[in-house]
């Protein structure tokens, strides 16, 4: 499978539109890949590095995943995405099935980290993290706390992952 290098800022525009309906985020420990869907993230520059920060909840799966392997794959859908898929990687846990199986999503090999991107969401940006972070929500605002968060576990935790790779999976 063919893949074309883009710049990141060329296309930052497309991933931030494309966070309003939802991206993946895929990671790998041992063989195990998972995706789920993230609403929350951003591209940006800090210490000099292009990085993709993601806020992943605690209990996530996918918190696991990152903290055994710092590495993840954003994965963007282009020309659009099956209902199902993103039901499955938005709603299940990788806890309890094989997502990739199940949403019917083809894992491509990866060029410099360790987690593959996906077939389906052809824009994908290799991200290691180099940086992470909880967040405590005791110091949001009240109505934001109250709208977004009910219990301890559901914190997030900020994963700032430096862009190392960029590029178009191509048929
Ligand atoms: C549109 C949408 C956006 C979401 N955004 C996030 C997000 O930014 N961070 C997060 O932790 N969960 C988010 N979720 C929820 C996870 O995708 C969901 O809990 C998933 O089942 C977790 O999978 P895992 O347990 O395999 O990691 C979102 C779900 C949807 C449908």
């Amino acid at each position: 499978m063919r893949k074309q290098p883009i710049e990141i800022t060329d296309y930052a525009n497309t991933i931030t539109a494309a966070l309003r309906r939802g991206v993946l985020l895929t990671t790998k420990n041992g063989e195990k890949v998972n995706s789920m869907v993230i609403g929350w993230g951003h591209i940006g520059r800090i210490w000099e590095l292009p990085v993709f920060v993601a806020y992943v909840r605690d209990n996530r799966y996918t918190r696991e995943m990152l903290d055994a392997n710092p590495e993840f794959t954003v994965n963007v859908p282009v020309n659009g995405f099956d209902k199902k898929a993103f039901t499955v990687c938005g709603t299940k846990s990788g806890r309890e099935m094989d997502k990739l199986a199940e949403a019917g999503l083809t894992p491509v090999p990866p060029e410099v980290v360790s987690v593959p991107g996906l077939k389906e969401c052809p824009l994908t940006l290799e991200c290691r993290v180099i940086y992470r972070e909880e967040q405590t929500a005791a110091r949001l605002p009240e109505a934001l706390r109250r709208r977004f968060y009910s219990v301890e576990t559901e914190d997030h935790i900020a994963y700032f992952g430096e862009i190392v790779a960029a590029y178009l999976i191509e048929d």
